[in-house]
């Protein structure tokens, strides 16, 4: 799918940490099609990051520079951050689940990585853009958001059609703890040492070169567990609710977002598909049953840490700032994220769970 391109806002490199996953990889591929030099920083460690980074490569060939390291290297990060204009900061340790096995891995990687990307961008002197990836996780279980339960979804009890900036922070879980600190950690830089930074609280992203596992990425490892004829496993009673933003909005936003730097420098922007982009977990298996001929199998287990019975972005302040709107809608995106599993079924790494 296709959307506008935004003109280059330098022609120094964009540096994306994490550049070897999911969203780097889409946002790579879409700078590098807009004649931008880009250069991705990552550890390789997510599952389905070298088969990305290969696909770059094939791609876009020379034109894709990589360096591979941890965002716990202060040496490697100094090296890697040379001339660059912007950096998109993705790298990080992703799951809830993961975060919970190893709590002193996630920090490292998420609040003390970011803190040594932020010291380093301080060093230079130089204004580098950044604009970091944050998550809907840093308002908690909004266990203060009141539900009715209907049968295939949750919904609030009052007229709520959707959370923004202004509901209150309650860092939940190790992830939610690390994404959180560092989320502060950007905006304090903003507002003390004047980085050139925004922060990007982001709902659930799906797309393709996206290798969702049952930890993270659930709208993909739902695709393919079904292509798969494998089972899916639903935490929880599957009546929980997401907005659904496609990557390539995602992306759209993100070069606004660049554009719109210094005046949204300091601020934080909740971005998801929003209140007309909604699913839950068994509408999605609904989709998929619609979209195979037949039903998945699905096990049911417990409900997991933190896991939001609802959660739907308001992203209006990012409309207001920049003028952005998603233009892919849910329906549409699922088919084309299930076209793309399908067509790259073949090629695409076996399925493993992050972290193990
Ligand atoms: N996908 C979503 O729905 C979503 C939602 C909210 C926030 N986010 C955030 O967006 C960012 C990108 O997410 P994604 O879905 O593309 O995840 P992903 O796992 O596909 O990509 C993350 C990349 O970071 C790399 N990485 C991990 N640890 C690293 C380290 N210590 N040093 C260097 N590289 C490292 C991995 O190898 C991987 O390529 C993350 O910061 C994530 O927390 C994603």
């Amino acid at each position: 799918m296709s959307v506008s391109l935004v003109p280059p806002a330098s022609g120094r490199p964009a540096l994306i940490t994490g550049g070897a996953g999911f969203i780097g990889t889409n946002l790579a591929d879409r700078l590098l099609r807009g004649g931008r030099p880009v250069r991705v920083y990552d550890n390789l460690s997510r599952p389905g990051a070298e088969h990305n980074l290969r696909w770059l490569r094939a791609t876009h060939g020379s034109r894709v520079q990589f360096q591979q390291g941890d965002v716990q290297s202060i040496t490697r990060l100094r090296e890697t951050l040379g001339n660059v204009g912007t950096v998109f900061h993705l790298a990080a340790q992703v799951a809830v689940t993961t975060s919970l096995a190893d709590p002193r891995d996630d920090f490292a990687v998420n609040a003390a990585g970011t803190l040594n990307l932020l010291e380093l961008i301080r060093e230079t002197g130089r204004r580098i853009a950044l604009v970091f990836t944050s998550t809907n996780k840093v308002y908690g279980a909004l266990d203060d958001v009141p539900l009715v339960a209907f049968a295939t979804r949750y919904h609030p009890a009052a007229d709520l059609r959707g959370i923004d900036e202004a509901h209150p922070l309650s860092f939940h879980s190790p992830y939610g703890c690390s994404k959180g600190t560092a989320d502060q950690y950007v905006l304090d830089y903003a507002r003390g040492y004047g980085v050139n930074a925004t922060v990007f609280r982001m709902s659930c992203i799906y797309g393709p070169h996206q290798y969702g596992t049952e930890d993270q990425g659930w709208v993909a490892h739902f695709l393919i567990r079904a292509q798969q004829e494998l089972p899916i496993t639903i935490y929880g009673d599957g009546r929980q609710v997401r907005d659904l933003l496609y990557v390539d909005d995602l992306i759209e936003a993100f070069l606004l977002a660049e554009n719109h730097l210094p005046e949204i420098a300091g601020q934080a922007f909740n971005i998801g598909g929003g209140p007309d982009n909604t699913i839950s977990l068994c509408e999605l298996v609904e989709r998929i049953s619609a979209m195979n001929g037949h039903a998945p199998e699905i096990v049911y287990g417990p409900w997991r840490v933190g896991d939001q019975r609802w959660y739907v972005s308001d992203p209006s302040k990012l409309e207001r700032a920049t003028g952005w709107r998603p233009k892919i809608n849910v329906e549409g995106g699922i088919r084309h994220l299930h076209q793309w599993i399908a067509l790259n079924r073949r090629t695409a790494p076996a399925a493993r769970v992050v972290g193990s």
